[in-house]
């Protein structure tokens, strides 16, 4: 169905917009770079149709209309995208390639095969003089052979290209080894191995693929870890360390850990149901996919102000799948393995069976302040706890924990459960004129010219223009893990342009306005034209996306009455630090 990438883009190169759209508009030059002309596509008396040279794009003021040369192509020859391309290939004299479809799949295969002849190669680094190395470094981490053997833990050499050339003598190419992200490409263009003097942790998926590869220092030293990049084939946000494992396991929980040696120890101390998130913390796609294998999540995560701070995320998202989570609070340890290393396993057995979970510990700390009996207090105690439970985001959840209320208090469910959806709706609504005063004026005014494309959320489409245009610009950001899915958007048109620019990024392919041609309808070229020309903090990209993901997400829960009341007041009142920061 696709034509090769290479070949569109030669097309463009070798058909000017300036050129096309003379065949079409009579242009003039104003001041600046673009020009000008009466708009094709709507009747007008005075020029609103501009064709930006630099840019290869036009754009109508008046109608808002806009793409590149073949979009202009399609829009006024009234083609489809074959068929634009066909009729601009005649037109600048080069012929069309067979279109092939099934590249991606046979490059994907390929890039498998190598990460497993890869993963084999550093399996058998392990027995050779340097691998010693490795070895005694096991030992003092007390992971023993048959642990190593069960996880495939090998051991990349201290060589700049030792596995460059194991690899090519099995045929692989050095482009195939940097696009797998095992070799780097020097200044001088050479290649050489980007793991070096590590022991190595294969990242299998379920299916049983090593899809990528996450290297440890042998003792201190720094980066602690190098992961794979994002490749075809390694996508950390969807994936968990040693869920290959754990799926199998009988226990019931899945433990969710935060390092690959806390799991590696887990494992071998007999707890087979342990995974880590590969570095990122925890995602909704990683919830998801857990939430397939398991409907109970032991958190394990390290004992530090940031293990604390991971936890809470990550509870957020897992509650939201309907997972029970229970919580380990490990104290005089900082990581599972310590405590193992430290106390045995049944000291981390037994941490497990006394582990609470979230509500309860909460509830029990409110209770604990009141003395019941007393009327007064119990008043008081009755306004915290349906506070509380006000709070959670789930209507079963709130249900449950308001007979619990009730029992406690010995007040009727009923009344305590009206109680509860009352303070629920008050919080809601205020939070929501929060948000509202929160957004600035010209956010709200945003709309796009064609009504059909009207947006319901402008505070969240605002957002994802913003996603869009980042990824668009800074193609690099198309490896955050913490990207939401389009379905995340309010929109269903940004949805769909964020869709088509995030799946070209995920197969490492370009980004141009006449590549997502072919899968953008001419009103969502429209609005990406469009949305591209609004100013954007480039500098912090970073800072940037985070906070357009962190504006979407919310704007969906308060939109589906679902908001985690708690987080989001948090996140108000950080923003409001931040800005005063820096504004
Ligand atoms: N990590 C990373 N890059 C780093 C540091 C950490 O990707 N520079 C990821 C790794 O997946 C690591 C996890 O974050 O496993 C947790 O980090 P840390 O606790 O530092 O590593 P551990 O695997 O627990 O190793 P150790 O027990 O030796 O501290
Ligand atoms: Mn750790």
């Amino acid at each position: 169905m696709a034509f090769p990438d290479s070949f569109i883009t030669e097309l463009v190169d070798r058909s000017d917009i300036v050129d096309v759209v003379s065949g079409y508009v009579r242009l003039t030059k104003r001041s600046g770079a673009n020009l000008f002309g009466l708009c094709p596509f709507h009747s007008e008396k005075t020029p609103s149709f501009s064709v930006a040279p630099d840019k290869q794009i036009y754009h109508c003021f008046g109608c808002g209309k806009g793409g590149g040369v073949i979009n202009f192509i399609m829009e006024i020859e009234n083609l489809s995208f074959p068929e634009a391309v066909e009729f601009l290939a005649r037109r600048a004299g080069i012929p069309v390639p067979e279109q092939s479809n099934d590249r991606d799949s046979q490059r994907r295969a390929r890039m498998l095969n190598l990460n497993r002849d890869a993963a084999r190669f550093f399996y058998e680094q392990l027995s050779t003089p340097e691998g010693q190395r490795a070895g005694e470094y096991m030992a003092r981490r007390r992971i023993a052979p048959a642990t190593a053997r069960q996880f495939g833990l090998g051991f990349a050499p201290n060589s700049w290209d030792s596995l460059l050339h194991a690899m090519e003598r099995l045929g692989y190419s050095p482009r195939e080894l940097f696009e797998a992200g095992l070799v780097r490409q020097g200044k001088k263009g050479g290649f050489y191995d980007a793991f070096r003097d590590r022991l190595m942790f294969p990242v299998i998926d379920v299916r049983g693929n090593v899809i990528g590869f996450s290297g440890r220092i042998l003792g201190d030293g720094e980066p602690k870890y190098l992961n794979s990049p994002e490749t075809l084939v390694f996508n950390k946000s969807r994936n968990l360390f040693a869920l290959n494992l754990a799926k199998k396991s009988k226990s019931g929980y899945i433990i969710l850990s935060e390092g690959n040696i806390d799991v590696v120890s887990l494992h071998q101390a007999g707890f087979d149901s342990a995974v880590a998130s590969l570095g990122t913390s925890l995602t909704p796609e990683q919830a998801r996919l857990l939430s397939r294998y398991t409907d109970q999540v032991v958190l394990a995560y390290d004992s530090d102000a940031a293990g604390v701070k991971a936890a809470q995320r990550a509870i957020t998202i897992l509650e939201k799948l309907d997972l029970r989570v229970k919580v380990l609070r490990m104290s005089g340890a900082k990581d599972p393995d310590e405590l193992i290393q430290t106390r045995g396993a049944d000291a981390f057995r037994n941490l497990i069976e006394a582990s609470e979970n979230q509500v309860d510990y909460r509830l029990r700390a409110v209770t604990d302040k009141y003395d019941l009996s007393v009327d007064e207090q119990k008043v008081e105690f009755l306004k915290e706890a349906t506070d509380l439970v006000a709070r959670l985001p789930g209507p079963v959840e709130r249900q449950v924990y308001a007979m619990r209320v009730a029992s406690l208090s010995g007040i009727p469910t009923d009344a305590v459960t009206a109680e509860v959806e009352r303070r629920r709706k008050r919080l809601l609504r205020s939070a929501r004129q929060e948000n509202e005063r929160r957004q600035s004026r010209p956010e709200r005014q945003a709309q796009p010219a064609e009504k059909e494309l009207h947006y319901a959320d402008a505070a969240s489409a605002a957002a994802e223009e913003g996603l869009i245009r980042l990824l668009y610009l800074d193609p690099d950001l198309g490896r955050n893990p913490a990207l939401p899915e389009a379905e995340a958007f309010s929109s269903p048109a940004l949805g769909h342009i964020y869709a088509a620019i995030r799946s070209r990024l995920q197969q490492g392919e370009a980004v141009s306005t006449a590549l997502l041609s072919e899968t953008l309808s001419q009103q969502e070229m429209s609005l990406l034209i469009r949305l591209l020309q609004k100013p954007e903090r480039l500098a912090q990209g970073e800072q940037a996306l985070q906070d357009y993901i962190e504006k979407i997400r919310q704007q969906k829960e308060l939109a589906a009455g679902n908001a985690d009341l708690n987080a989001l007041a948090a996140s108000l009142r950080e923003r409001k630090g931040y800005k005063g920061k820096d504004v």
